[in-house]
């Protein structure tokens, strides 16, 4: 599905004109690093095949008109001050990218706008950076602005923060836009850098959703992140050495003080500083060609994510334990937040169908739902694109 193409249709059926500004965004998978973006930590992750397309003209007035082109239901809200919606969250994400957008200068007036896309919702691929990057880009070319990647990775997340209620990193918004074709997208979420590594060739990145969310909204996500940021606070006091994330705790330091810590402290931060140095392993993996040494990792990363972070579900565990014992599968995880949402598997590509074959009926077997294969596509990043006739 051209997602571009069925957005622009839309636009027209809807508001019989053409839109002046178009943007796409890819939603993206975490490949390795879990809850590491907002410690200053380190993660590997790729733009993929699924996105959304936003398209929008100004209207001259000081209000927005917003069209969910799936649904195609329209809201309205104001661009001085809106309030965010309670009953349903989509037009929330592009209200705290107008809201933001504004107070730069960088929306001379309201809107008429509509996305349309095809990153599956509630799958942990970040169908929300897709719309709140391909919203930013499209209503920052309503005025002919150019804001720097970073900063425009920054009010996505100011949008999460303030319209949605999730203390979100960096992670979703910075892989929608630097996302490059069959390369990882490596974050130093202390310095902002941003590299890429070759994608190992003839392999694949399959994404397993397991169409569950056992979290009770934001609530849980934060709570993780409080408690990294007790943990951090715990090594700033004893530490003689400056601290002000979990960035800057290594292993020894969790050994010497595990037992002063809080239970789940201590758990937290053993994920984090693991995840930062699988990272740095990983990626060192890949330069070497060791595909299998990183598959390894990734397996690593989910057991920490189980038993540190607590952060995943039977569902989950069920996927990443029948991968382990499948002889095609590399490594296996779940990617992004947690407490559901997908897995995702490294393989060669040759080996997708008979893996998908093989998980699907035990799968199905034992939670009575299937879980929903994508083999997912390493991609390029968000971009404007041409409104043409
Ligand atoms: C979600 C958040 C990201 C990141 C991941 C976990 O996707 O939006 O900022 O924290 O969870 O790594």
């Amino acid at each position: 599905m051209n997602v571009a193409h069925t957005a622009l249709r839309k636009y027209r059926s809807w508001y019989r004109r053409d839109p002046t500004a178009a943007a796409y965004a890819p939603g993206r998978v975490e490949v390795l690093g879990n809850h590491t973006d907002y410690n200053d930590g380190f993660v590997l992750s790729a733009a993929i095949d699924f996105g959304t397309a936003f398209v929008a003209a100004p209207n001259g007035r000081r209000r927005c008109r917003l069209v969910a082109g799936d649904l195609m239901r329209e809201v309205v809200f104001p661009l001085d001050d809106p309030a965010p919606f309670s009953d349903h969250s989509w037009p929330n994400y592009v209200m705290g990218v107008a809201v933001g957008l504004n107070e730069m200068g960088a929306l001379e007036t309201g809107f008429d706008g509509l996305f349309f896309g095809n990153v599956p919702i509630g799958s942990g691929l970040s169908s929300s950076a897709a719309l709140e990057m391909s919203a930013t880009l499209a209503l920052a070319a309503l005025s002919g602005t150019t804001i720097d990647r970073i900063e425009t990775a920054r009010i996505g997340r100011r949008a999460e923060h303030e319209f949605v209620g999730a203390k979100t990193g960096l992670l979703d918004q910075i892989s929608s836009l630097f996302g490059r074709e069959n390369h990882l997208v490596l974050t130093d979420f202390r310095t902002l850098d941003v590299s890429t590594v070759p994608f190992p060739k003839g392999h694949v990145l399959l994404v397993c959703d397991t169409k569950t969310k056992h979290s009770l909204g934001e609530s849980d996500y934060n709570e993780r992140r409080e408690a990294c940021e007790s943990a951090a606070a715990f090594f700033a006091e004893r530490l003689d050495r400056p601290v002000s994330a979990l960035r800057d705790v290594t292993v020894d330091d969790l050994e010497r003080y595990r037992a002063e810590m809080s239970h789940t402290d201590a758990l937290r931060a053993s994920h984090v500083v693991g995840e930062n140095r699988r990272v740095i392993e990983a990626t060192a993996c890949l330069e070497s060609g060791d595909v299998a040494g990183f598959g390894r990792l990734m397996f690593e990363s989910h057991a920490s994510s189980k038993n540190n972070f607590e952060t995943s579900c039977d569902e989950l565990d069920f996927l990443v334990e029948e991968a382990s014992s499948h002889p095609r599968v590399l490594g296996a995880r779940l990617s992004g937040g947690g407490f559901g949402g997908s897995a995702v598997m490294l393989l060669a590509e040759c080996a997708v169908s008979s893996v998908v074959e093989t998980l699907l009926p035990r799968y199905h077997e034992r939670f009575g739902v299937r879980f929903e294969p994508h083999v997912v596509r390493v991609s390029g990043g968000a971009a404007t694109f041409e409104v043409d006739a």
